[in-house]
C-alpha cells in the first residue's frame, strides 16, 4: 500500500544520488533525454532497478507505482509476460540481421491493418525517426519545401521541427520561426510555419500567403506534449480541407496516440484521414520503434522503389518487431481498451472529487492530465500562463517530490500528461487521487 503523500518522511535516496553524481562525470547532464534530469521540478532523478506491471523498484530498494510508464510505450505495463516472452523466443536466434525476416511483415500487415486507407508501412527506430522520413516524403510527393506545424506541438527533436512561433502566429514565417533550439540554422527553421492549434483562420491565411509552397501540416491530433490539449474535430476537418484544397498532405503525429485509444489510431476515431500517420512507441512494445503509414502511391516514393532515400540499420529488428507484435496481439482485444478507459475515467473522477476546487483534469481515455488550478485549462500553448503566473506548475513542482516519497512516480514536468497502463488497478489511482488531495494547500 502507498501511504498518504502529507504524513510520509522523505526517502533516502543515497545509492541513487551517488550513481547521478558518477553519471554527470560521462553524460550531459547525467541524462540521455533532457527531462529526466527532473530540473523542472527540482531534485535529482531516481535510478530504477526493475519494473513489473505498475510498479518500479529503485536501486535503494524503493517501490513505486508509475503513471510515467516510459512516456507512453507500456500500455500493458512493466515487463508483460507475454511481451517479455515474446522477446526471449526470438532474442537466442538473432538480435539483428540486417536483412529482411518474417516478424516485420507480419507486424506491419498488423498496423496496416488498422489504419483504413492506409497501404503500407516503413520501420525505423523512433518516433523523431518516423516524423523526419514523413516530412522527407511529403516534400518529395508534393516538390514543396514548407511544413506548417503547430505552437506547442513536440515531434521529436528534428532540426525543422525545434522552432517555435513568435507572437504574431498567423503571420508565420514573416513573424518569426524562431529554433528551439542552438544549432539549428535559421535557414532551416525557416521552411517551417508556426500556427496556433485551433486557429483554423490563422491556417487559412498561411495557405493564402503560401500554398503553392506548402508541403505538408503536421500535427498530432490529441496533442499531448504540453499538457493535453485537446483540439475538436471540426478543427481536425478543417486542416484535412485546407490541405487537400491546396494539394498539401495532411500528416498526423500519432506517436502518442497511435493504438493508446484503440486499435488504431485517434484521426480514425474522430472521422479525419490524414495522408501520412507517424507512429513508435506502443508499435515497439518498450523497444525502439517507429514507423510510417500511408497510401502505396506516397510510401512507393521511398527508395528503393522510388526517389526518396531513407534507411536504418536496426530498423525492423527482430526484437523490437516481436515486441511490437506481441503487444498489438494482445491488444486486439477490446477489453484491454474497456479496462483502460474505466481506469482513465477513475482517475479523473476521484481527482476532480478530492481536488477542493483546485484540480481538474484533461482526459482522453488512458491519457490523464491534472491542471492544478481553479481557471480553464487552456486548449492552445499560447494561453498557458508563464512563469510566476502559473499556478499549476507551482503546484504541481510542490507536490512532485512528495509524491515520489509516498511511492507515486509521476513524470517530472507539469506539462506532461499521466500514462495509465492495463496493469494498473482501480485501487492505484484512486490511492494516486488521494496522494495528491493530500498535498492540495
Ligand atoms: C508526438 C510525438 N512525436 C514524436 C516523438 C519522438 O519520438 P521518439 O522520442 O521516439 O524519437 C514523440 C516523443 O515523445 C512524440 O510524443
Amino acid at each position: 500500500m502507498n501511504a498518504t503523500a502529507a504524513s510520509v518522511p522523505a526517502r533516502d535516496h543515497s545509492l541513487s544520488e551517488a550513481w547521478f553524481e558518477r553519471a554527470c562525470n560521462v553524460i550531459p547532464g547525467g541524462v540521455h533525454s533532457p527531462v529526466r534530469a527532473f530540473k523542472s521540478v527540482g531534485g535529482k532523478p531516481i535510478y530504477f532497478a526493475s519494473a513489473e506491471g505498475a510498479r518500479l523498484r529503485d536501486v535503494d530498494g524503493h517501490s513505486y507505482l508509475d503513471f510515467q510508464m516510459s512516456w507512453g510505450p507500456l500500455i500493458l505495463g512493466h515487463a508483460d509476460p507475454d511481451v517479455v516472452a515474446a522477446v526471449q523466443a526470438v532474442a537466442p536466434l538473432g538480435l539483428s540481421y540486417g536483412a529482411t525476416h518474417r516478424t516485420e511483415v507480419e507486424l506491419a500487415e498488423r498496423i496496416v491493418s488498422a489504419f483504413p486507407g492506409a497501404e503500407m508501412c516503413r520501420f525505423v527506430s523512433s518516433g523523431t525517426e518516423a516524423v523526419m522520413t514523413a516530412l522527407r516524403l511529403a516534400r518529395g510527393a508534393t516538390r514543396r519545401s514548407i511544413v506548417v506545424k503547430f505552437s506547442g506541438g513536440y515531434h521529436g527533436h528534428i532540426d525543422s521541427l525545434l522552432v517555435r512561433a513568435g507572437s504574431g502566429l498567423i503571420t508565420g514565417a514573416e513573424a518569426g520561426s524562431e529554433p528551439t533550439s542552438a544549432g539549428i540554422p535559421r535557414d532551416v527553421a525557416a521552411t517551417t510555419l508556426v500556427a496556433r492549434l485551433g486557429d483554423l483562420e490563422g491556417v487559412a491565411a498561411l495557405f493564402r500567403r503560401h500554398g503553392a509552397e506548402i508541403a505538408a501540416v503536421i500535427l498530432e491530433p490529441m496533442p499531448a506534449n504540453n499538457g493535453l490539449l485537446l483540439q475538436t474535430p471540426a478543427f481536425l476537418r478543417g486542416l484535412r480541407e485546407l490541405c487537400t484544397a491546396h494539394g498539401s498532405l495532411l500528416i498526423f503525429d500519432e506517436v502518442i496516440s497511435g493504438f493508446r485509444l484503440q486499435f488504431g489510431g485517434y484521426g480514425e476515431m474522430v472521422g479525419v484521414r490524414p495522408d501520412l500517420t507517424t507512429l513508435g512507441k506502443i508499435i515497439g512494445g518498450g523497444l525502439p520503434v517507429g514507423a510510417v503509414v500511408g497510401s502505396r502511391a506516397l510510401l512507393e516514393l521511398l527508395a528503393p522503389v522510388g526517389p526518396v532515400y531513407q534507411a536504418g540499420t536496426l530498423s525492423g529488428n527482430p526484437v523490437s518487431m516481436a515486441a511490437g507484435l506481441a503487444t498489438l496481439r494482445k491488444l486486439e482485444n477490446p477489453a484491454v481498451y474497456a479496462k483502460l478507459e474505466a481506469l482513465g475515467a477513475s482517475l479523473a473522477g476521484a481527482l476532480q472529487a478530492e481536488g477542493k476546487g483546485q484540480m481538474q483534469v484533461v482526459r482522453v481515455g488512458s491519457i490523464v492530465w491534472p491542471w492544478l488550478d481553479a481557471a480553464a485549462p487552456p486548449c492552445d500553448a499560447e494561453s498557458i500562463p508563464s512563469g510566476a503566473e502559473d499556478g499549476h506548475v507551482r503546484r504541481f513542482n510542490a507536490m512532485h517530490r512528495p509524491l515520489l516519497d509516498a511511492g507515486f512516480y509521476l513524470p517530472p514536468s507539469a506539462y506532461e500528461v499521466l500514462f495509465l497502463s492495463a496493469a494498473h488497478e482501480e485501487a492505484d489511482v484512486s490511492a494516486l487521487a488521494q496522494a495528491m488531495r493530500g498535498l492540495l494547500t
